[in-house]
């Protein structure tokens, strides 16, 4: 998950070094990146679900989503959002490939929903923000959260679908040798370790990729 790390500074990051004794106590380097999916809500209620990495800072979460996104638009109009804690990696394939109609239920403390499938959320207010042209940094304050079923520890599959997923959201700036690769490393600990839940999300992942394939395809022979 190389590419998931912050490496070195960023015009819109905030500056890398002390992360918060908190933090660190907790295991949380400043700079570390945790998957987890954000859900937001529209002016008109319309829920939103999309993966993110995400930073623990102090009390705070910190959020990039880039600039123009509905996440990132949704979070500035209400002013909150709620983030997800999930191993049910077909959620991350799910919205990477256009199946986004997860179960979510409401939450009580700020203007959104979760996830039904989240072990634990935490509900988020946007406490101040470092502006970006491409990619923000939303410093969201913990307003509450709840834990809702148990982890069970790591799964390479469920890892292996991430990664694929990130792959996946980033087809149409990768060489396909390159994408070609990874899946295929990535195989091997799918084959080894799936679920269900993973073969399910592992197949939609490499039914983008072949339908990303074939669209290009056609777009060059036309
Ligand atoms: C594992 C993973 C992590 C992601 N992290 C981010 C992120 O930190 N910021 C971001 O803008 N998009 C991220 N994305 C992509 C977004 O989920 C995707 O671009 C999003 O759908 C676009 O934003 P929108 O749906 O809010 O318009 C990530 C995708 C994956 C699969």
């Amino acid at each position: 998950m190389t590419d998931r790390v912050v490496e070195g500074p960023h015009p819109g990051l905030p500056p890398t070094g002390e992360g918060g004794v908190g933090a660190l106590r907790a295991g949380l380097g400043p700079d570390v990146i945790f998957e987890t999916v954000v859900t937001t809500v529209a002016a008109d209620g319309t829920p939103h679900i999309a993966p993110m990495g995400v930073r623990y800072r102090d009390d705070e979460v910190l959020l990039m989503p880039f600039k123009p996104s509905t996440t990132h638009a949704n979070i500035i109009a209400s002013g909150a959002a709620v983030l997800n804690i999930l191993t049910d990696t077909r959620v991350f394939a799910g919205c990477v490939t256009g199946r986004r109609a997860w179960p979510i239920q409401p939450v009580e403390h700020v203007n959104g929903v979760r996830l039904a499938c989240a072990l634990r959320h935490i509900e988020l207010r946007l406490a101040h923000q470092d502006d970006d042209a491409q990619r923000p940094v939303l410093h969201m304050a913990r307003v509450h959260a709840a834990t809702h079923a148990e982890f069970h520890g790591f799964n390479r599959a469920q890892a292996a679908v991430i990664e694929g997923a990130v792959l996946v959201s980033r087809l149409h700036m990768l060489a396909p040798q390159k994408v070609d690769g990874e899946m295929a490393y990535l195989q091997i600990a799918i084959d080894k370790t799936a679920s269900a839940h993973e073969h399910e999300a592992w197949g939609w992942l490499l039914d983008a990729v072949q339908r990303h394939r074939a669209a290009l395809a056609k777009g060059a022979a036309a």
